[in-house]
């Protein structure tokens, strides 16, 4: 694989998070963590010094510079900006909660024979997070959606001001839990591109050709 991120730092989250109800309970969901470990294999292999923010997830650890793993949504966004500072590019991969228990029990919560309400509160979002940094650094976030990919997609590029989105389909045998999946790639100016269904570290290579493309492109606009 060709060199393209060699000298740059790279940051990526991946995998599901874990929300506890109690020590034995949690609210989580189906991400695998698959794209998001090939996407750090690749950018390691494209020379980038890799830092990986995991959620708990089972995949062969990639050959990256530093692997974090943290199982919360507050635990991944604490990780992410103590590594953000030097950060050239941060690529949010992770599927990570919108919305965590109100309040987690230090003791397993009983039946008591009735129903049980939970309420959630909303998560940060750490992606908008760190698109919003003074310094930001080249932010890229995945959309994964079950309809309307695109218009989703293009909602989520907006409103978190990212410089790249990577849309896909979930839901029915696609996106989470399997080996193939195909990317739209969406940019702010109107831009857009099909990366075809593909096995996740051969479209994880596309993708980070195409981040550094797009990263080098912007660099030499503002030199
Ligand atoms: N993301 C994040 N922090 C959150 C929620 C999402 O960093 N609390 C990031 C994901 O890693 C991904 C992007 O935002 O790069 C989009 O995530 P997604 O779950 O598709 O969208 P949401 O913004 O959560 O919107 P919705 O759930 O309404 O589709």
């Amino acid at each position: 694989m060709n060199k393209v991120l060699q000298g740059k730092t790279v940051v990526i989250t991946a995998g599901p998070t874990y929300e506890d109800m109690d020590p034995v309970r949690f609210l989580g969901n189906r991400s695998s963590g698959r794209m998001g470990f090939a996407v750090a294999q690749a950018a390691a292999d494209a020379g980038a010094d890799t830092t990986l923010v995991a959620g708990p997830c089972q995949q062969e650890c990639p050959t990256v510079t530093q692997r974090i793993n943290v199982r919360s949504a507050l635990e991944m966004r604490e990780q992410v900006m103590l590594h953000i500072d030097d950060c050239d590019i941060f690529i949010g991969c992770a599927a990570v909660a919108d919305y965590r228990p109100a309040e987690t029990s230090e003791t397993k919560i009983k039946k008591d024979g009735g129903d049980l309400t939970l309420r959630l509160i909303q998560n940060p979002d750490i992606l908008a997070g760190v698109a919003a940094l003074p310094n930001r650094p080249f932010t890229v976030g995945f959309a994964a959606e079950t309809n309307d990919i695109e218009k989703h997609a293009l909602r989520k590029l907006r409103n978190k001001n990212l410089h790249m989105i990577a849309a896909n389909q979930v839901g029915n045998g696609r996106g989470f839990d399997c080996n193939d999946n195909a990317l739209l790639l969406l940019y702010p100016d109107g831009r857009q591109q099909s990366l075809p269904c593909q096995a996740k570290c051969s479209l994880a290579c596309r993708l980070v050709d195409e981040i550094a493309a797009e990263y080098k492109r912007l660099q030499q606009q503002h030199t």
